[in-house]
């Protein structure tokens, strides 16, 4: 039996760009606000990849891919390099990968044109084009091994703590923050107290930053060293 798409009802969000509705965790994967807004403030931004001269993100939740075109549009602009490594345990299919990103940023990039085309052919999924790595780990995080002292972005986006909170706990926090290089910053589009004190918990110095549209506060959460 075919299996059915973890993805809903495409939404057009006020910025031009596209989400959808999981049917699984029946919250919509970006912000109805602005996804790509979102994308570029909370994550690129939040977690300094904007300024990073070879940026390495750890990726919790691949989803659609937003996230990923957003930081590739970004190291594009500037022309650094970059080492993208995410973790994803429910695909979407290819065709709402495209149908999301069409018309979008980074829709015509060639890594993104290599992802489409290798995806669902292996796991991990490995892209290479010039400047630009990317490693697709279709597993569940709480499961796989992370790398230690490594990224210097993490972006934490896996569904809020209300409808998923097994990406919140403490113990997954203590092993994303151990992924962080010295000075790496995780970022998530959260602000909630718990989320704040599990990340201080974990030893890392936490910051409320202004949030995207729609969304007065999220936060950043360095690992000083
Ligand atoms: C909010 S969406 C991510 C949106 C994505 N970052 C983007 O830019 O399009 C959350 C994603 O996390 C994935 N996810 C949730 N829990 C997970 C887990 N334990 N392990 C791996 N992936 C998980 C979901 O399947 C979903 O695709």
């Amino acid at each position: 039996m075919e299996k059915s798409s973890p993805a809903g009802e495409l939404i057009l969000t006020p910025d031009g760009s596209r989400t959808a509705l999981s049917v699984r965790f029946g919250e919509a994967y970006g912000s109805r606000h602005g996804a790509a807004s979102q994308a570029r403030q909370v994550f690129v931004e939040g977690s300094g990849t904007h300024r990073h001269p070879a940026p390495r993100v750890l990726e919790v939740g691949f989803g659609l891919g937003v996230n990923f075109r957003a930081t590739l549009a970004e190291v594009t602009r500037r022309g650094v390099p970059l080492d993208y490594l995410a973790y994803e345990f429910d695909p979407v299919p290819v065709e709402v990968l495209r149908a999301v990103a069409a018309g979008g940023e980074s829709a015509d990039h060639p890594a993104w044109a290599a992802l489409l085309a290798g995806w669902g052919q292996a796991s991990p999924l490995v892209v290479q084009v010039p400047g630009i790595a990317l490693t697709v780990h279709f597993v569940d995080v709480l499961t796989a091994e992370l790398p230690r002292g490594w990224a210097s972005a993490l972006y934490l986006d896996g569904f809020s703590p209300a409808r998923n909170p097994e990406v919140w706990t403490p113990a997954l926090t203590q092993r994303l923050a151990a992924a962080l290089a010295p000075g790496g910053m995780l970022a998530t589009y959260s602000a909630a107290g718990h989320v704040r004190r599990t990340l201080v918990a974990a030893g890392l110095k936490v910051e409320k930053r202004p949030g995207p549209p729609g969304k007065r506060e999220c936060l950043r959460a360095v690992r000083e060293g």
